[in-house]
């Protein structure tokens, strides 16, 4: 008897679980308002260090940043414009330049720590490149 209840409670728990788990997935595929938290493709830079990646989504939607925290005081609206900059470097962002500004060890993990958070290599940009296919534009 007892084990009969064990294993319905833990059909119970698996069906809800896989529920929330589809119910979370539609959420993902529709909630996302690129108006409200920018754009969704995610921005890659190849220059100078191929490549590091930044999301939006991360920033505002997750971690409740509005675009006035970034735009355009440490970056432009545009695609790309960072990396035409000299001055694109670690040793600003260490300096509290750019992603530096925030990734810090302070209002954000530090820029000296996690590389491969920011840093996805170039395989890391061929994947993306082969899961989105537009969705990430290089320059
Ligand atoms: C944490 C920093 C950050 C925040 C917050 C942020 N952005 Fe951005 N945004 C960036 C960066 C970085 C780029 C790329 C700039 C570059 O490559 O030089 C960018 C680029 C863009 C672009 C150009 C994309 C393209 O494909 O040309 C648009 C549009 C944009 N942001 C809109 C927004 C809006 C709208 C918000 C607020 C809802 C927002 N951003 C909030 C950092 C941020
Ligand atoms: C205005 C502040 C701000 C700026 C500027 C900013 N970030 Fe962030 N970033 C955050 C915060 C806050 C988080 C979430 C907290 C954390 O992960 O430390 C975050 C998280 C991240 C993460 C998620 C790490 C993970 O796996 O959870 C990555 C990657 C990242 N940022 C990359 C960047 C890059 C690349 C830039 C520059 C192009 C940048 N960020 C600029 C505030 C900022
Ligand atoms: C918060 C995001 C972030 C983190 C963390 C980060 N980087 Fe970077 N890194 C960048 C950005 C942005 C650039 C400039 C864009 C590019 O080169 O594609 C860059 C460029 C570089 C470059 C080329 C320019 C230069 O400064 O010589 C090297 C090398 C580099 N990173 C190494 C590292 C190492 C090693 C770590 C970990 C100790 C690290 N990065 C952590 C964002 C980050």
């Amino acid at each position: 008897m007892k084990k009969m209840l064990l294993v319905l409670v833990l059909g119970a728990g698996l069906l809800s679980g896989a529920l929330l788990f589809a119910a979370s997935n539609a959420q993902e595929k529709t909630a996302y308002d690129e108006d409200a938290y920018g754009p969704k493709a995610p921005i890659v830079w190849v220059k100078p260090v191929r490549s590091v990646i930044f999301e939006h989504k991360i920033h505002t939607m997750d971690a409740g940043l509005d675009c006035g925290s970034c735009h355009d005081s440490l970056f432009e609206m545009e695609n790309g414009a960072a990396e035409k900059k000299d001055d694109f470097t670690m040793a600003t962002l260490y300096k509290g330049g750019y992603c530096g500004s925030c990734h810090d060890g302070s209002a954000a993990f530090a820029s000296n720590t996690r590389c491969t958070s920011c840093h996805i290599g170039a395989r890391g940009h061929a994947r993306l490149n082969s899961q989105g296919g537009t969705a990430v534009k290089s320059h």
